[in-house]
């Protein structure tokens, strides 16, 4: 099978919740949440795009990157890429259900460890999707994201979490006031430093907190001790004309410094381009949702797996236009 294939199959079968434009701006989508889009007039969604859009890369030529190594470990884990597929729930809702949930897991999942990546999976008003997530992961080292419940239901997904073997569990901050999640009658809310704590302690596992927007957010993610924080705003869908991640993540990098915990940063990752800016801007981890979703639609783990490669071999690419030997070797000196 190969990536156009994939693409044109995904075209067909998302009917017209995704038309996977040549610029996945958030234009045509607008609105579409449920669905593929930004909430509201999809600003938040557009601008995020637009403002990564805007960074350039600074083409170089006279240097000795001749073959970038891009191979990170996370958590452990060795990745072959600094990426990880993102978590996203709700097939049929969002995405026209020609995947059931399960299948869309297995294909994400098993996509990812093919190309030398990881899965997280997520959580929803449907609890039986938070289960396919954890069956997909079970000892597949997967991350579980579990939306921002009360506590004890938190607490208790988490040891789930724990009975597959899960890399890690995390906690999508940012789906506090996701209507979805009250349609299933599901409680979900802000979390108070105290809730946070509660929870960290509650597991030997590491804790991600996904959907930091803030320096301030972030020293709290560090102060109660969270190992990683996903500066995201859920794909511009849980609040419109937000910030775009791209925008707050250097103050973010510079308030956290060289310290313990790891930056994961997502919004419109479409290309190798947009992953290495991401990781220019102070990011240690990239993810992106919409591709995976094409993929697995398109051509299922075998599709998801073209995705991912394709986007290691543009990152390695520019890497090379760009003097980056290594992950570590790219700063903000590759941006302008
Ligand atoms: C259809 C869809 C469903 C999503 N479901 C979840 C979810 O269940 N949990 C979660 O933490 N994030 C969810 N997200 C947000 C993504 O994990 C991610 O943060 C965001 O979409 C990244 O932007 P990108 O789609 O431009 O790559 C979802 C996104 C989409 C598009």
């Amino acid at each position: 099978m190969e990536l156009k294939e994939v693409l044109k199959n995904a075209k067909d079968r998302l009917y017209s919740t995704c038309k996977i434009c040549k610029e996945c701006n958030g234009v045509y989508c607008a609105g579409s949440v449920p669905g593929m889009g930004g909430a509201g007039t999809g600003e938040a969604f557009k601008h995020s795009y637009n403002t990564l859009k805007n960074i350039k890369l600074n083409l170089k030529t006279i240097h000795d990157a001749k073959d970038p190594n891009l191979k990170t470990n996370f958590l452990g884990v060795d990745l072959d890429l600094p990426f990880i597929s993102a978590p996203v729930t709700g097939s049929k809702v969002n995405f026209g259900g020609y995947l059931t949930e399960e299948e869309y897991v297995n294909s994400v999942v098993s996509g990812s460890l093919k190309s030398g990546t990881i899965a997280m999976i997520g959580d929803s008003g449907d609890p039986s999707f938070y289960i396919d997530g954890l069956k997909a992961i079970k000892d597949k080292n997967g991350i579980a994201i579990i939306k921002p419940r009360e506590n004890d239901e938190i607490i208790k997904r988490i040891k789930m979490a724990e009975d597959v073997n899960a890399l890690a569990v995390g906690i999508d901050l940012d789906g506090a006031g996701l209507v979805t999640m009250r349609l299933f009658n599901q409680y979900v809310g802000p979390k108070t430093k105290e809730d946070l704590i509660e929870i960290i302690n509650s597991t030997k596992l590491p804790v991600i907190l996904k959907g930091i927007m803030s320096v301030e957010e972030a020293l709290i993610a560090k102060e109660v001790g969270a190992k990683a924080i996903v500066v995201s705003n859920h794909g511009g869908r849980v609040l419109n004309h937000t910030k775009a991640p791209c925008e707050v993540l250097p103050k973010i990098k510079e308030a956290l410094k060289d310290d313990d915990i790891i930056i994961i940063a997502d919004g419109n990752v479409r290309e190798g381009c947009d992953m290495l800016k991401y990781l220019a801007l102070g990011a240690d981890i990239v993810l992106a949702a919409r591709p995976i979703i094409w993929g697995a639609v398109g051509g299922q783990d075998e599709g998801v797996s073209l995705i991912i490669d394709n986007m290691r071999n543009e990152l390695y690419k520019s890497m090379i236009l760009t003097g980056c030997k290594n992950l570590k070797s790219i700063n903000s000196s590759v941006i302008s």
